[in-house]
């Protein structure tokens, strides 16, 4: 038996939007091919940022986007990426490919394509192998409105106008390819460079570098040293974790797997709830009243490469798993809106689980994109909490649920909910019970596909697509929900 049981008069906590956050590296074909072709190329563009790649991501309302990095972040100068192209040093980008980087993508071609986007810029600042002036220039750079030597040196670039950044990472992965820093001397260091990263105007909301995966003795310190009785020195703390079926030398395929590695990625996409919860009941021992976010700023599957492709450029390709993968974060991202403020998929075009795809002038949309399609009723909604009871299905050692569901009710009360089904072969039916929420209609969308390893390419975009969904009718107190295998739904009751 399946059964969702939501009541209405619990409903109390916002969906921060910027749940439904992206990242996006100077890696492989991210940012160059991806967003950024120049003024002059023949690729329709604005001011040298692709047309139809910022038309499909306003389209899923992305509401703010991490940049430069990633590892890239703590070798980045910002200061190399300002002023004349032609002028601007070159560097190697030693984690992704040893390319070139000529630095032509910098902050002002970054915080256009925000506006273009209408998304929240969130800059990653260089711990690693910055200095604690640079990260502060830099915020003046981008937010003093007024004279001052990084004011002038803006409006020389050609932009009076601040750009009022409020998103800012203190490092990257500085348990790592950050600096490879303990817990303690990362906090120290945290507290020095958070104090010069200044408010000009608006407060900034500052993130440490959090934990990698369950790493609990990270949070545990960087919460002491950070939330003593001055009160938090920071909004958010970051946490990685990416979905990888296999081992790191052998992930496994992005598109040729078996019914079984179906299931052990979504046995490893689950773990995000158990992460959640350990990570939050050791920030609540230091900020019970919950005002410090778990920023999850690096999530998403991460299989090996295409075959073919440059392997430092993490290029794969996006299946109807990736699909279920990213719905199952998202019920998990929204159940825990009290505690995570903002999750970041790695990464948005054409590196790792990405939700466009280019190659030349061609892009396609891969099911990951749909299912943020389908999802962005919930940003900024009103969570409603979800009881979920679901059948198990086997993994051979062991067992997992098939159900997973959140739920929402938006400003013009018409309710929201989710649901994912992983097993591959059996429809699961739902009954879904609401209580304290009156409505007369229910209507959904649907994301499956055939096969489990279905996916979309720039010949045939549409193997993998949104759907009308009629699998859902009016019950005594609520609905029934006929949940296909392997499938995304969301329902909307009005
Ligand atoms: O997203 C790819 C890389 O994964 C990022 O650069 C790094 O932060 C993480 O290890």
């Amino acid at each position: 038996m399946n059964r969702v049981a939501i009541n209405a008069a619990e409903a109390g906590v916002r969906i921060n939007r910027h749940i439904y956050g992206h990242f996006s590296e100077h890696l492989g074909r991210c940012i160059y091919g991806g967003y950024w072709v120049g003024e002059d190329s023949p690729i329709p563009n604005v001011r040298g940022i692709r047309k139809d790649v910022v038309a499909a991501l306003r389209k899923i309302k992305i509401p703010n986007l991490r940049w430069p990095g990633g590892c890239f972040a703590d070798e980045y100068h910002w200061m190399d990426g300002i002023g004349t192209k032609s002028a601007r040093p070159k560097m190697i980008n030693t984690h992704w490919g040893g390319v070139t980087e000529d630095n032509s993508f910098g902050t002002h071609e970054f915080l256009d394509l925000c506006k273009q986007l209408e998304c929240e810029p969130y800059i990653c600042g260089n711990v690693g192998s910055g200095t604690v002036q640079e990260l502060s220039q830099w915020v003046e750079y981008c937010n003093f409105d007024g004279v001052s030597p990084m004011a002038d040196l803006r409006g020389k670039n050609g932009r009076k106008e601040p750009w009022q950044v409020k998103f800012w990472g203190i490092g990257n992965e500085s348990w790592g390819c950050g600096g490879n820093m303990t817990p303690e001397f990362y906090a120290d260091n945290y507290r020095r460079y958070a104090v010069y990263a200044r408010s000009y105007g608006k407060p900034l909301y500052k993130i440490a570098c959090g934990p990698n995966t369950d790493d609990y003795n990270w949070t545990k310190v960087l919460m002491e040293k950070t939330c003593g009785d001055r009160g938090p020195l920071l909004d958010g703390l970051s946490l990685h974790y990416y979905t990888v079926p296999g081992e790191w030398a052998y992930k496994g395929s992005a598109t040729e797997f078996t019914e079984n590695e179906w299931l052990i990625t979504m046995r490893k996409a689950y773990y995000m709830e158990e992460l959640l919860s350990k990570h939050s009941a050791i920030m609540d021992q230091y900020d019970p009243k919950k005002k410090v976010g778990l920023v999850v700023d690096e999530w998403g599957t991460w299989f090996d490469v295409e075959p073919g492709t440059n392997p430092g450029f993490l290029y794969q390709q996006n299946s109807l798993r990736d699909a279920l993968v990213a719905g199952i974060h998202f019920n998990i991202f929204n159940n825990n809106a009290d505690r995570v403020h903002m999750a970041n998929i790695a990464q948005t075009i054409n590196v790792l689980q990405s939700v466009i795809l280019t190659e030349g002038a061609k892009m396609t949309l891969t099911p990951t994109y749909h299912v943020f399609d389908m999802y962005k009723v919930h940003q900024d909604a009103v969570r409603l909490p979800v009881y979920v009871e679901s059948e198990n299905v086997s993994l051979g050692f062991g067992s997992i649920p098939a159900v997973t569901a959140s739920a929402s009710v938006d400003e013009q009360e018409k309710a929201h909910v989710s649901l994912t089904n992983i097993d591959v072969k059996e429809e699961k039916t739902v009954t879904l019970e609401l209580r304290g929420f009156p409505f007369k209609n229910v209507s959904g969308t649907i994301i499956t596909s055939t096969n489990i390893q279905d996916h979309n390419t720039f010949e045939k975009g549409d193997t993998v697509k949104i759907a009308p969904f009629s699998g859902a009718s009016m019950a005594q107190g609520g609905v029934t929900v006929k949940l296909p295998p392997k499938s995304v739904v969301t329902l909307e009751l009005a």
